[in-house]
């Protein structure tokens, strides 16, 4: 940190600061997360599973980045490589640069479907992108996704992300403000595990309609057996795309995201976080024929998806990506990151079991959630179902005892997860239950 940044810090107190975030910040924060007073805090410092705040306090941190922070805060590799880079220039514009070709070469050896890749910034951009590119490759407008699916910010992904209510299928709703009501043609929307609607909605749409958008673990829902490969046949049938939206499960699955965890491969998918290692970096990835869409030497063709952006392959963020990349390449890696994941989730299913509550400590591979039901989630119906305000004041009160998740949001475990820090998780989600009696 620079020394102004440090004076600047210093000078502050967490009250002034927060005073400075409500005057210049909306909301004063940094997105879509608003917390109650009593429990927010403002990071001053990452290291290793915890974060500590500007007043002091270490917190347990589970947010993981939303999903990017797989090998925990500044592991010494990551670290390592962003200070070799920023000797070299922190970011070029232009043609290429050596970081981000070998990065490519990587990703394209990784990634199953991944016969070439197209670098994005964010997650958001790399599933626009895709969207784009099977329109372009299809001819056709639509695009269906699932009810509940988050897929980032842009106009096409605010559709019925967070619904109120079932849709009236495949109907997608508007969740902000300024979103082009003519967009909504071109959004159908499905209840995720569900192939039955899914074939119906193609058998009506198919002509007109250009992919599927999934997540192939749709935030805590874990897709129930044949659905992913009933999907593609589905796909194959109609002549239709299939894009898996593996922003948060590429990389953290298995080394090759969900394609190779679950064995169905799609014809596009999109990448984020954990590609970047926590910096601006994201990617396309797909059928040659397909990514070649973007190709900027058919600028002109009807079936050219322009792509362009100022941080597209940015050095600093494909220097800590390859860095990641090649620690999560170490042998017994997902065994490792999958065994803490399941040991949490049991050690907090026997304290809510012993608080008499009927709730679970839903998850699998390194992701995990409470939620008040007594099954895992088929769709998004049924969590809304479940009872969701104690679903927030359990995690609320997780946050009191020191536990770094957001409200009812969906977390993570990383690869550096210890055993005393489970210990320590469950004791404190011992004092969330009886605080809720
Ligand atoms: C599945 C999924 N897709 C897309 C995105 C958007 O990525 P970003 O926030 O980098 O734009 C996210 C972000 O959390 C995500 O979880």
């Amino acid at each position: 940190m620079s020394v102004a940044a440090h004076q600047f810090l210093d000078a502050q107190s967490q009250d002034d600061l927060y005073e400075i975030a409500e005057r210049t910040l909306p909301g004063g924060g940094l997105g879509g997360y608003s917390l109650p007073e009593d429990v927010r805090f403002i990071i001053a410092h990452g290291e290793g599973n915890r974060v500590r705040s500007v007043d002091g306090r270490w917190y347990l941190d589970f947010t993981g980045g939303a999903g990017a922070n797989i090998l925990g805060h500044c592991h010494p590799a990551v670290v390592d490589a962003v200070r070799r880079q920023a000797g070299r220039g922190l970011h070029y514009f232009g043609t290429l640069n050596d970081t981000a070709i070998e990065l490519s070469e990587l990703l394209v050896e990784t990634i199953p479907c991944a016969e070439k890749i197209a670098f994005t910034t964010t997650g958001s951009e790399a599933t626009a992108y895709a969207m784009r590119i099977a329109r372009a490759a299809t001819g056709r407008d639509r695009i269906l996704k699932f009810e509940g699916a988050y897929h980032g910010n842009h106009d096409y992904a605010a559709f019925s992300q967070f619904p109120a209510a079932a849709a009236n299928y495949p109907q997608a709703t508007a969740d902000s403000g300024g979103v082009p009501r003519p967009l909504q043609e071109t959004m159908l929307v499905a209840p995720y595990n569900d192939l039955a609607a899914v074939e119906q909605i193609l058998h009506t749409h198919a002509g007109e309609t250009a992919a599927i958008i999934v997540e192939p673990v749709q935030r805590i829902i874990f897709p129930q057996s044949g659905f992913l490969v009933g999907l593609r046949a589905l796909c194959d049938r109609y002549g239709v795309l299939l894009i898996f939206d593996e922003v948060v499960t590429g990389f953290r699955l298995a080394l090759g995201g969900a394609q190779e965890h679950f064995g169905v491969t799609p014809d596009l998918a999109s990448f984020g976080k954990i590609i970047g290692g926590g910096g601006p970096l994201g990617c396309v990835a797909g059928r040659a024929d397909l990514i070649d869409k973007t190709n900027p030497r058919h600028k002109g063709k009807l079936d050219y998806a322009y792509i362009n952006g100022t941080l597209h392959g940015n050095p600093i963020a494909a220097a800590a990506g390859l860095a990641t990349i090649r620690e999560l390449m170490k042998p017994r890696t997902y065994d490792r990151l999958h065994e803490g994941c399941a040991k949490l989730t049991h050690a907090c299913q026997q304290v809510l079991n012993r608080h008499g509550l009927t709730a679970i400590a839903a998850g699998r591979g390194s992701f995990w959630q409470f939620l008040f039901m007594a099954r895992e989630p088929r769709n998004q119906m049924e969590i809304l179902a479940s009872d969701t305000a104690a679903m927030r004041r359990l995690d609320i009160e997780m946050m009191r005892r020191g536990i770094y998740v957001l409200p009812g949001v969906r977390r993570f475990t990383s690869l550096m997860l210890t055993d005393e820090e489970i210990a320590e998780t469950a004791d404190a989600l011992d004092g969330a239950c009886a605080a809720l009696h």
